[in-house]
């Protein structure tokens, strides 16, 4: 009988302490009109000084897995997305989140592909469990940005925030159940349009990263939302039609939340209906590899995702990577 991969449950996390756009107007030279107009953020989350990556993981973690009904022990695989890990480079998230919420002896490693690494994990998964390799796999997309951001920047400081989502994904033989379809790709000539220049081989952490705060995120912030709406848009057509799937049936549609303007851009180009869209963009800003499982979330914990009902998934970051799945929500709804 054929083992297909399930979207199980969702859970996430967001940091209590809010950064809104007039906190950002003390700091650098920007107004809360600007922010809006130009991104549809409001505010974001950030995590305190002493929570980690991991820790939002974790949390995140722990209520997937409560919502899956599943015991801990019945976890075979961890996988943590992240491009702001706890430790650059070892031990990854992944082994300190499973650690922290009591899994122990199973497999677990990060992945880097940062905002498109949840459905870049969920790829991942989905070979997983259909090659009977692995039953439940969670998957984690957990980000402390702040960490990597530079609050002086005006460009970039206003566009990130914190978090964490997690899912549980699980071998089914119900077709109906089934990730329908799920696509990633990438194009490393684009690298230099978000990059954390240091620490790494290139640029090892030394006085120079510090003093040409080389540790930040840098970003061509213009091409890359040019690049964003064309590959965004692309990306959906491409996994639609190959799916025989009409704009019109997709009960949520899930992009990257990185901009409302690109949301918006990419919406119309595909005659999404409002209701359709889902966002959080607004409340969360741009939480990179998290910000798919919180917008999940989101409309999960708000009663409007209910089981059996078609996710579009659309993500779009640096590497520069995207990624689209078509995905029926397997969960009990609560
Ligand atoms: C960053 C972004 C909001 C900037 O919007 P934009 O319309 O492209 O604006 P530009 O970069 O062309 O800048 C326009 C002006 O606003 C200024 N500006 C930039 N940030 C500003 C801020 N926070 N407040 C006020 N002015 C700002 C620029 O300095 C520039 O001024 P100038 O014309 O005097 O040089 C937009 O490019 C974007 O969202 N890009 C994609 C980012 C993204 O999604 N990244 C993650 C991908 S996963």
């Amino acid at each position: 009988m054929a083992i297909y991969a399930s979207f199980r449950s969702i859970g996430a996390y967001a940091p209590e302490k809010i950064l809104s756009n007039s906190d950002l107007e003390k700091m650098v030279d920007t107004t809360d009109e600007w922010i809006v107009k130009r991104t549809g953020i409001k505010e974001r989350r950030i995590a305190d000084e002493h929570i980690s990556t991991s820790d939002m993981g974790a949390m995140a973690a722990n209520i997937a897995i409560e919502r899956s009904g599943l015991g801990k022990e019945d976890i075979d695989l961890v996988i943590c997305a992240t491009v702001t890990p706890d430790y650059f480079n070892m031990p990854s998230t992944a082994c300190i989140i499973s650690d922290k919420i009591g899994i122990s002896n199973v497999q677990a490693f990060d992945i880097s592909a940062a905002c498109s690494g949840f459905v870049y994990s969920l790829t991942i998964a989905k070979a997983f469990i259909e090659s009977g390799m692995k039953k439940n796999v969670l998957v984690i997309g957990a980000e402390k940005f702040s960490s990597i951001v530079d609050y002086t920047d005006r460009s970039t400081c206003v566009l990130f925030g914190d978090g964490a989502g997690a899912a549980v994904i699980s071998a089914t033989t119900d077709k109906s159940e089934a990730f329908m379809d799920i696509h990633a790709s990438a194009d490393g000539s684009y690298a230099d349009f978000l990059v954390t220049p240091a620490p790494g081989s290139v640029h090892p952490a030394n006085q120079k990263m510090l003093d040409e705060k080389l540790n930040f995120v840098q970003m061509k912030g213009n091409e890359t939302f040019k690049l964003a709406v064309k590959t965004l848009t692309k990306d959906v057509i491409d996994i639609l039609e190959t799916n025989s799937i009409d704009a019109s049936e997709i009960k949520h549609f899930i992009p990257h939340q990185a901009n409302y303007r690109i949301i918006k851009a990419v919406g119309d180009a595909l005659g999404m209906r409002e209701d359709q869209v889902v966002l959080t963009v607004q409340k969360y800003g741009n939480t990179s590899a998290a910000s798919i499982p919180m917008a999940i979330n989101d409309i999960y914990e708000s009663g409007r995702l209910k089981e059996g009902e078609l996710m579009l998934l659309d993500t779009f970051g640096g590497g520069l990577t995207w990624a689209s799945a078509l995905i029926p929500f397997a969960g009990k709804v609560k």
